[in-house]
């Protein structure tokens, strides 16, 4: 499909008016799809080509205990089980004393890689180094006053390329730092380039954001553990988690769909959040492989009679700049949080993967979870076949009833929903 000419400087109204004649089938469709008008002037400053906004269900994962503090947590998300998942959890978590927290310095590391530098370049580089401080004083001088700042410059040569790389590091404080991080980078370019003798080929962040990482911990005895083992031994049913992690640090396979399940609910409170979940995952995933192999994000021990599960990873997260406080949303998600600045959002959300994933393993290790997920999954079903308002949610429990969970066996309850109710209708008429 080629776009009309000239679409991304039509008015938005008009964009949003061709994507509803054009994509919609029916009054349904647009009433469940289109965006109210304020909520289309504020996509239209976010992206361009806006036609609209996606409208992501937004949930509350209530009983999160961490630091001994109480937390309900605001997730973004599409997936039916991630926030019932983070609240079970968090409900079994907090009976034994909930989480424990401790996180990092908001550092963010900046690149100008410089291509054509020989040793002597670099060596003038690498005695340029007071001169290439002062040469960001303007560009720092704001994010100086809010309490960062420069806090490194090094420089290593990259075997392979030859290129040498010039590394800043920059405590962006409450920001995600993409756009101060970029900008030193790029005001380093010119002296960078003076003293080595090169010539820059990128001025760029990375994402890895290995500084800037947040760590949670849980100690739960076994005998909170019991009544959420259905019915098998919480001894045991620890001993399969902690085995289960040792699968995940050892097989590749396994750790990609273990740290998918941490991530869940990462993604989805950094989504709610405004903040960018691919800088998030990406930071994530990198430092799971750091090893030179995919590894477990979590780790589990039993210790006298406790499990006791920790995580330790990068979180860039924002609670200043970028979309995270012009969105509406995102500001009453902040708020729901007590206003947290940067490093007390991460402790949180390192809280919230370590729940994700305790749960998704205490679910695989004592029965599996698909019972759970379709049962979640039957509203949809019922939805998709055509139910709606409380008939949706009658048909999900008759489909839970049945144990079936297709669009066939919803469009029959459906039918005979339906038909009960005509025929009611017809009685007492
Ligand atoms: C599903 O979104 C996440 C899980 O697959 C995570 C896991 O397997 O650990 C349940």
């Amino acid at each position: 499909m080629k776009l009309p000419d000239n679409f991304r400087k039509w008015p938005t109204e008009r964009r949003q008016a061709w994507w509803s004649k054009n994509f919609h089938d029916d009054d349904d469709e647009r009433a469940a799809s289109l965006t109210n008008p304020a909520a289309l002037e504020l996509a239209d400053l976010m992206v361009e080509s806006a036609v609209g906004s996606l409208g992501l269900p937004l949930g509350l994962a209530g009983g999160f205990l961490i630091d001994g503090c109480d937390y309900s947590l605001p997730l973004a998300v599409e997936e039916p089980s991630v926030i019932a998942a983070a609240a079970y959890a968090a409900r079994i978590i907090a009976s034994g004393g909930g989480f424990s927290t401790t996180v990092g310095p908001s550092v963010m590391e900046g690149y100008v890689y410089l291509e054509q530098v020989d040793e002597a370049g670099a060596s003038r580089l690498a005695g340029g180094y007071e001169a290439l401080r002062r040469s960001l004083k303007s560009t720092l001088a704001g994010l100086e006053r809010r309490g960062g700042g420069l806090c490194g410059l090094r420089q290593y040569r990259l075997q392979d390329s030859g290129v040498l790389a010039l590394e800043l590091a920059i405590d962006v404080v409450d920001a995600m730092g993409a756009n101060i991080v970029n900008s030193a980078a790029e005001a380093l370019r010119p002296l960078a380039e003076t003293l080595s003798g090169g010539r820059a080929l990128l001025c760029i962040l990375s994402n890895a954001t290995p500084q800037r990482r947040a760590q949670a911990a849980f100690r739960l005895p076994l005998a909170k553990l019991y009544p959420y083992c259905r019915g098998l031994d919480a001894a045991d049913v620890a001993r399969r988690i902690v085995l289960a992690t040792v699968v995940a640090d050892e097989d590749p396979a396994r750790a990609v769909t273990h740290n998918k399940g941490v991530m869940n609910g990462i993604a989805a409170l950094a989504q709610a959040t405004l903040n960018d979940t691919r800088a998030v995952e990406a930071a994530a995933h990198a430092w799971a492989a750091r090893s030179g192999r995919l590894r477990s994000l979590t780790a589990y021990r039993v210790e006298t009679d406790c499990l006791c599960g920790s995580i330790d990873l990068p979180l860039a997260l924002a609670t200043v700049g970028g979309s995270v406080d012009l969105h509406p949303t995102g500001r009453a998600c902040l708020r729901l949080l007590g206003n947290p600045d940067s490093r007390q959002l991460s402790r949180l959300a390192a809280a919230l993967g370590l729940a994700q994933n305790f749960a998704a393993l205490l679910a695989l290790v004592s029965g599996g979870i698909q019972g759970g997920h379709m049962r979640l999954h039957a509203a949809r079903l019922a939805y998709k076949a055509g139910a709606r308002g409380e008939l949706t949610r009658r048909i999900a429990d008759r489909l839970a009833a049945r144990g079936e969970f297709s669009l066939r066996a919803a469009a029959e309850e459906l039918a005979a929903l339906r038909d009960a109710a005509a025929a009611g209708a017809g009685s007492s008429a």
